[in-house]
């Protein structure tokens, strides 16, 4: 080769890898517009229906703040973020964002300014929306009263305080193009894919993360942890040991107690308050989906809890203070269990997960009151028992549940979950 000619490869590279390393850190601003006018009717239904079905609501209104105005903190192990407001506010919301800046948002998590948003705002998953979708959540959200609001600084970690870093984030876990309809599967089940996968983001909870915060892909629905909560594995529901039908899922996660299960609590509350917004067809459509989710390789399969052949429970100290604290409402003798068809405790995930972490989550949290589920209240009793009772109460459970595999590490999961209060 010619001497020239291996100068002008080595410039061309180079202004290629300049270039490429331009585009991995910065992307254009998109101009600002004046928001538009609103849409009709049918078109803000629609949109609102595609809200619900996102939780956007759980994440970017604040407790006691207004719809959609941001400032919830999110708590990350990269630090702490608080989200954005999104009402069409010019100055402080996104009341200056054309569709195509707030469908660049959705699919590649970039702000209309240019700058990358962190990936704690789900766009791996709302990418998969149908553009329709996208324009119809749009001109809802347009239509929301514009609130001025700027939430607090976020606190990063050092490097991650440096959002250029999430374009190699994106690098890897930013793919797939909006979900098209596979043909052989019915109808039903395409809509429950499209709402677990797209919009309803349940793999962003009910998967393994890997070290930077991304699902496994290998792992997807295989359970995950998420504020201190076990989100539990999604597959092979219908043939658990003590299965789930479809009515009994419908009723979960529309915000009802499902029949010999329970209800939701912790952050499943929120997202099953946000499908009860939806038309029914659309829960029923998610339950098919899910029932469908067959175990894999990677999910391991818990031993089965036989019931104790002669249960010494009992006796246990747990015994009493059960009696105490917690009978009045979920003894089977408890006028409460017959509403709505209660759950015995002991036929929850909560008792019979392989982790006490939800069980323990429940009782120092309790249930908050909600509208949509008025019934569901339980008080919290984060203070008024201490670690030893506590630990009492759930060994008691545990042994009424599955006497032979008791949990061992009640202790540690206390004092955790206690320190991260
Ligand atoms: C799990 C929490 C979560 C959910 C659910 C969520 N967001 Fe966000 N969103 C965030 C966070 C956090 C940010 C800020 C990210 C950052 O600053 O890098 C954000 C930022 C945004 C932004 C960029 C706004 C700006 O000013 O830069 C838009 C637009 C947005 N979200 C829209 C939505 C929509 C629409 C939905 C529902 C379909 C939604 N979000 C659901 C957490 C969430
Ligand atoms: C913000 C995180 C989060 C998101 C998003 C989320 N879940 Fe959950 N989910 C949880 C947690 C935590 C629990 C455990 C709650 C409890 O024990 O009360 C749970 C429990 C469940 C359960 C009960 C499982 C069992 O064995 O008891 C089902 C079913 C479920 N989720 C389905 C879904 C579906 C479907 C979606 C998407 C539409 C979804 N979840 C989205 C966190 C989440
Ligand atoms: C004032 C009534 C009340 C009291 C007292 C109460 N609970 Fe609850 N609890 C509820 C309601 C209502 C629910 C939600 C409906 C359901 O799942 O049965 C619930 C749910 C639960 C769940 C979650 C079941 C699931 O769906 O995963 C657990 C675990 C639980 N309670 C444990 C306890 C324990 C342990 C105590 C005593 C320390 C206690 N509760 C005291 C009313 C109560």
């Amino acid at each position: 080769m010619k001497r020239k000619t291996i100068i002008g490869a080595v410039v061309a590279l180079g202004v290629v890898g300049i270039g490429f390393a331009f585009w991995m850190m910065w992307r254009p601003e998109i101009a600002a517009v004046s928001p538009p006018q609103s849409a009709g009717k049918e078109t803000l239904d629609r949109g609102r229906r595609i809200v619900e079905a996102g939780d956007c609501a759980v994440c970017h209104t604040r407790p006691g703040g207004d719809y959609m105005a941001g400032g919830l903190p999110l708590i990350t192990p990269f630090g702490t973020l608080f989200t954005t407001n999104i009402t069409p506010d010019p100055e402080t919301g996104i009341g200056k964002w054309s569709l195509p800046a707030f469908e660049r948002a959705m699919r590649e998590g970039i702000a209309r300014d240019g700058h990358f948003l962190y990936p704690a705002f789900p766009y791996v998953h709302y990418r998969k929306l149908s553009g329709a979708d996208i324009a119809d959540a749009y001109a809802f959200l347009m239509s929301v009263d514009p609130v001025k609001y700027t939430a607090p600084e976020n606190h990063m970690v050092f490097p991650m305080n440096f959002r250029a870093l999430v374009s190699f984030w994106n690098l890897l876990f930013l793919h797939g193009d909006p979900l098209e309809p596979i043909p052989d599967r019915s109808a039903q089940w395409n809509r429950g894919r499209y709402l677990v996968e797209g919009a309803g983001h349940c793999s962003s909870c009910h998967s393994p993360l890997n070290l930077i915060g991304g699902e496994k892909s290998s792992e997807l629905f295989n359970g995950g942890v998420v504020d201190g909560w076990t989100a539990p594995s999604l597959r092979g529901m219908a043939d658990a040991q003590h299965p789930w039908n479809e009515a009994q899922l419908v009723a979960y996660l529309t915000g009802k107690v499902a029949e010999d299960h329970g209800a939701a609590a912790g952050p499943m509350l929120p997202v099953s308050l946000s499908i009860a917004q939806l038309p029914v067809e659309d829960a029923q459509a998610i339950a098919r989906y899910i029932l469908d989710l067959k175990k894999t390789s990677s999910d391991a399969t818990s031993p089965p809890c036989p019931p104790a052949a002669n249960p010494t429970a009992k006796t246990l100290p747990g015994a009493a203070l059960f009696e105490g604290a917690c009978a009045s409402c979920h003894s089977s003798a408890a006028p409460m269990r017959t509403l709505d068809s209660r759950p015995a405790l002991v036929n929850t995930s909560a008792v019979r997960a392989d982790s006490p972490r939800n069980l323990i989550q429940t009782i120092l949290q309790g249930i908050p009151m909600s509208t949509a589920a008025a019934s569901h209240y339980m008080p919290a009793f984060a203070d008024s028992l201490d670690d030893i009772h506590l630990a009492a109460i759930a060994e008691y459970l545990r042994n009424e549940s599955c006497p032979t595999r008791p949990w061992t590490d009640l202790d540690k999961t206390i004092k955790s979950i206690r320190t991260q209060e």
